[in-house]
């Protein structure tokens, strides 16, 4: 049993093993990427830095268990760069102990402060926003706030994902920063009263739901209405894009929350000065533009235009909110969770 494990974990790893040795044979450099975007997102970015650079990228995709995999290789691992997408994911990767802190300027001058960690482990590239999927047909109003959720008037209109899934957690855990975990259990059961059904599926089915009639409003991040907007694959996904306009929550206050798509650099890292090189492009102006277009996703420096088709959808105000304040109160928005029993919809 156990050499069959070991067969096939060694049979997961050698065509990445058998890239490498190709490219390193070949390039003067290479970087190693450990990802949880699909690397034909990140392509044309990675194209755009090796053109740059003349350093080859190597891509190992992964959909779980990134962090375990880099621990298990251990001291020889050859993951260089981390990719990966939302706060929780990413300080996951730091609780596991497999990033290395930067202190580097030039990315540190292109990432405000508060998309990144204090001690460099971790940066924000692009940021999306945690929004308002609302009715065309059915939602008049053209502004929203987090806290009117709770409000009785949407009883029965709300669709939502896991209240356990990161992007729900970032958000009231963003809420517990803000009014402290009292008022937010408080906000937390009236929301869950306010559900039109169990949370289910992911932000995109939302959509759909709200296309099916099936509730007013829901919350999602912004880059799926792109994702649903372009999709020629699943094309009936256009139709759910077209029932919804995105309300900014917040916008008239403290904004809106958003959470990253980040990098981190990998603690044992083989090529770590053409790591850095990556994370430098990443972070650069051409690196946040082109990252974020391809993604539908906000540069983090402000002044970067989105590209058109997220510009679309309205101008975000980003909450200031440090995401290192967000990962702190991950556990008890978790709890909370749990306690007012979200997950299981409003009560009959
Ligand atoms: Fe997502």
């Amino acid at each position: 049993m156990k050499s069959f494990k070991k067969l096939l974990k060694l049979s997961i790893a050698a065509p990445f093993a058998a890239t490498l040795l190709a490219t390193s044979a070949m390039a003067d450099g290479v970087v190693n990427i450990y990802s949880y975007r699909q690397p034909e997102l990140i392509k044309p970015l990675l194209d755009a830095f090796t053109a740059d650079s003349g350093i080859k990228t190597n891509v190992l995709f992964l959909d779980k268990g990134l962090e375990e995999k880099i621990a298990e290789e251990g001291a020889n691992s050859p993951a260089d760069v981390i990719l990966t997408v939302d706060i929780g994911r990413i300080q996951a990767a730091e609780d596991k102990g497999v990033t290395q802190a930067l202190a580097n300027e030039a990315i540190n001058k292109d990432i405000p402060s508060q998309y990144r960690d204090p001690e460099g482990n971790w940066f924000g590239v692009t940021t999306r926003a945690r929004v308002i999927y609302a009715s065309k047909e059915r939602v008049t109003q053209d502004a929203i706030t987090y806290e009117e959720l709770a409000d009785p008037k949407w009883k029965g209109k709300i669709c939502t994902r896991s209240g356990q899934h990161v992007y729900t957690i970032g958000l009231i855990a963003s809420m517990i920063a803000h009014h402290g975990p009292e008022k937010t259990e408080e906000w937390l059961k009236g929301v869950k009263n306010n559900l039109a059904r169990k949370p289910d599926g992911g932000d995109r089915e939302q959509a759909k739901a709200i296309f099916a009639g099936e509730c007013d409003i829901a919350l999602g991040n912004t880059y799926y209405v792109g994702q649903m907007q372009t999709n020629e694959k699943n094309p009936e996904q256009k139709d759910w894009a077209a029932a919804i306009k995105v309300l900014f929550p917040n916008a008239d206050d403290r904004g809106t929350h958003v959470n990253i798509s980040g990098m981190a650099l990998a603690k044992n890292s083989p090529n770590k000065e053409n790591a850095v090189k990556l994370m430098e492009f990443l972070a650069s102006d051409k690196g946040q533009m082109l990252y974020g277009e391809q993604v539908f996703e906000y540069p983090v420096e402000p002044g970067i235009k989105p590209s058109d088709i997220v510009q679309a959808w309205g101008t975000l105000k980003p909450d200031p909110l440090p995401l290192a304040d967000i990962a702190k109160n991950r556990k008890t928005a978790s709890e909370l969770v749990d306690k007012v029993a979200f997950d299981e919809g409003p009560a009959t």
